[in-house]
């Protein structure tokens, strides 16, 4: 039996910091050693909210890629793709857009949090409001069968999901397939601030790209306990960042129980957490960052080139399929 076709993805519009990489990034690693792997760069969806700021999508386009390739997806296993290069995904969309109502757009629930959070005021983009319609058709296109993503994302699949019945409904068909979460084990990681999630735009993460001494600096000025003052207060383990980072990355788990005993009675500072996990994260992003600087931006995008008309083969295949069930046939 052919392996499973799984795709993930990502908007560039930043570096990926090391919430991805627990959240996502790894996982994807293990996953592209059994499953048929891929792996888009949405720069598409990222423009429906950064229309006015292209410059910032093209750019992390690449900055994305490195990142991917840094922390070990490897392009002869993976197919890395960018959105924008496979042209059939928006005939997609568009056929998908007669199967979807404005109503049931507007009732999105990511969507809605999504534009409480920006300042689109009264004038929604329309490209914004059906980027779930264009997301349907990423997945769609490649017959994607597992889609590993967040919470936030389920109502997108779900919506995919409803426009593959609709479509199969409509046009007799059964070329079109559902397709199934994987929800990522993993919890948010929490920013250094202490803010409920480490996000680029909240500036409290930490990215796979930081230099040694920028990961030691944030390291250092993580919030732990305020009422943790002399080295003999008790302290709470609970909230606390350093313990939330260690309990993402540190191995030794019975010896990390014993240090949050220790902090809870009292006399475990913290200048020796912070250095303990400043090691830790250190000896994990050494190599990442290595691997990155050892990646030219010509490699990065003949990867990408190379991966994206392999995918467009696919989605080619899809749209043939599509236009035969519609009846577009001249
Ligand atoms: N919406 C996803 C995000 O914001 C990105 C994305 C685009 C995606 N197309 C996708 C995720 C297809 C899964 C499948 O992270």
């Amino acid at each position: 039996m052919a392996p499973k076709i799984v795709l993930t993805a990502d908007r560039p519009t930043g570096h990926l910091h090391l919430g991805h990489y627990i959240g996502s990034l790894k996982n994807r690693v293990d996953l592209q050693e059994s499953y048929n792997c891929f792996v888009m760069i949405a720069d598409i969806q990222a423009l429906s909210d950064n229309f006015d700021n292209p410059e910032k999508v093209r750019d992390n386009v690449t900055e994305v890629c490195k990142d991917y390739l840094s922390v070990g997806i490897d392009p002869e296993k993976s197919t890395i793709l960018i959105q924008s290069l496979i042209p059939e995904l928006f005939e997609l969309t568009t056929y998908f857009l007669n199967l979807v109502s404005v109503s049931r757009l507007e009732r999105n629930p990511t969507v809605k949090a999504e534009l409480m959070q920006k300042s689109f005021a009264d004038s929604i983009p329309a490209g914004f409001l059906t980027y779930p319609a264009s997301q349907a058709a990423d997945i769609t296109a490649f017959k994607a069968e597992l889609v590993p993503v967040g919470e936030d994302q389920l109502p997108h699949l779900e919506l995919t999901n409803e426009i593959v019945r609709k479509f199969n409904r409509t046009y007799k068909t059964n070329s079109l397939h559902e397709c199934q979460a994987i929800l990522g084990k993993v919890k948010r990681l929490i920013g250094i601030d202490g803010k409920a999630k480490a996000s680029k735009s909240l500036n409290n993460a930490i990215f796979l790209s930081d230099s040694s001494d920028v990961l030691k600096q944030k390291i250092y000025s993580m919030y732990t306990d305020p009422d943790h003052i002399k080295v003999s207060d008790p302290g709470k383990v609970e909230g606390n960042v350093v313990f939330a980072y260690l309990d993402a990355f540190y191995d030794d788990k019975s010896e990390l129980e014993s240090l949050k005993k220790q902090y809870q009675h009292g006399g475990l500072g913290d200048m020796v957490l912070k250095s303990l996990l400043n090691d830790t994260l250190q000896k994990l992003l050494k190599p990442i960052r290595e691997k990155r600087e050892s990646i030219s931006d010509a490699e990065v995008m003949d990867i990408l080139i190379n991966g994206s008309k392999r995918a467009r083969e696919i989605a080619k295949q899809t749209i043939s399929e599509v236009r035969n069930a519609i009846g577009l046939t001249y």
